[in-house]
């Protein structure tokens, strides 16, 4: 009798890319991700009541004080260790529950009530840990890297040259098909898929309907190319009538995804930009800041499955009708890269991944990674991302 071949018996260990994947301090892409500013928050979220985040790993509050100014502290007080998230926000910054330590947005310690003098004499000796802040296109951007290195927060022209009748908004909406603001699963199992166009045609049009439009449900050529910025992909398209539909995505470094509206309310250059934030190594956050006519536009558009939005989806139907969240997170909370059998098709995966490699090690050598600028003018980035119709030739 023959001998059963390829049963799930002969799988040797497997295990994830923690080179590629994990964030937190002291990891090889945790250090690299600190060399950058990330959207932590959008700016109506910093205010009077503190607020938690998860960033990289770390647990952070952040709150707005009397003078409008945001800050970001570890949630520790570095008296004894309670959490902020009990604090007050005052005029000068934030109180601890505790013991009454005020802190200011810099960390500094400004009183500390329990002490002779409210601690004038000592209280220079404690500093709240704390990340710089910088405030753009209606998100909250924190440095968590070496003060040293610390570049300037990048402007992108998609965001910067708005036509009359323009503005930017933001929102903090998430992966394609909706689903929970926090998606569980490592951010790069997001951000790759930026290189992956040929998923389009199966997850979003055929397997499970028409979930764009439906021109994008054509296999399309295919190019992918590097960037002064990370890496893009152009997809063409021959459609029926004999014109071509050209489309170009990027992923800029580090986690910023380019993509035109795969609804194509339009055609001409990107609309929006959307950052992937790792919240740890199981799970991120996506923010998104674009151009629009009127606030609230950003978070509209949302594709429906089987004519119901993904929260409404039973789960039969997110079976039937899976998007971005179900295939990504169904990768699980980080994906087995041993197991992975890459083909033609993942060629832009493999280009991101071996570009942020090279970042990786290029920080661990002491350099300074792609797309880290110290200058305004090489600070203002210019993308291609856009999609457009051309008349065919024949
Ligand atoms: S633990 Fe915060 S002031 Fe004592
Ligand atoms: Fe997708």
């Amino acid at each position: 009798m023959a001998v059963d071949e390829g049963t799930a018996y002969e799988m040797e260990p497997s295990k994830h890319d923690a080179k590629l994947t994990e964030v937190g301090r002291g990891t090889p892409m945790g250090e690299l991700l600190r060399r950058y500013w990330h959207p932590v928050a959008l700016g109506s979220d910093a205010g009077t009541t503190p607020r938690r985040l998860r960033i990289l790993g770390e647990d952070l509050i952040l709150f707005r004080d009397g003078a409008g100014r945001p800050g970001l502290v570890h949630a520790r007080c570095c008296h004894r260790g309670t959490t902020l998230y009990y604090g007050r926000v005052e005029e000068r910054g934030i109180r601890c529950c505790y013991h009454g330590w005020l802190y200011d947005v810099h960390g500094h310690c400004l009183e500390q009530p329990c002490e002779p003098d409210a601690g004038a004499k000592h209280r220079h000796t404690a500093r709240q840990p704390w990340y710089p802040l910088e405030e753009r296109y209606g998100l909250v951007f924190a440095y968590m890297g070496p003060p040293a290195k610390k570049p300037l927060l990048p402007k992108y022209d998609a965001l910067e040259e708005l036509a009359r009748g323009e503005l930017v908004d933001a929102d903090d909406t998430s992966i394609g098909s909706g689903g929970g603001v926090i998606v569980p699963c490592n951010w790069l199992q997001h951000y790759e898929n930026l290189m992956d166009p040929y998923h389009v045609p199966i997850l979003h049009a055929s397997f499970s309907g028409t979930q764009f439009v439906a021109a994008m449900g054509l296999m399309p050529q295919v190019e992918f190319e590097p960037t002064a910025r990370g890496v893009k992909s152009k997809s063409v398209r021959k459609l029926e009538n004999g014109q071509v539909f050209v489309r170009v995505s990027e992923a800029v470094l580090p986690t910023l995804r380019v993509v035109p509206n795969p609804r194509v309310a339009g055609y001409g250059r990107v609309e929006s930009i959307g950052w992937v934030v790792p919240l740890d190594d199981t799970s991120f956050r996506i923010y998104t800041a674009g151009r629009v006519t009127e606030r609230g536009e950003l978070g509209r558009g949302r594709s429906k499955m089987n004519g119901k939005f993904w929260r409404e989806l039973t789960e039969e139907e997110h079976q039937r009708f899976p998007g971005d969240w179900e295939a990504q997170t169904g990768q699980g909370p980080i994906t087995l890269h041993s197991q992975e059998h890459l083909r033609t098709s993942d060629r832009g995966i493999v280009a991101l991944r071996r570009l942020l490699e090279r970042q990786v090690d290029a920080v661990a050598r002491g350099d300074d990674p792609l797309g880290v600028h110290f200058d305004e003018a090489s600070a203002y980035v210019r993308l291609e991302a856009g999609q457009h119709l051309l008349e065919g030739t024949s």
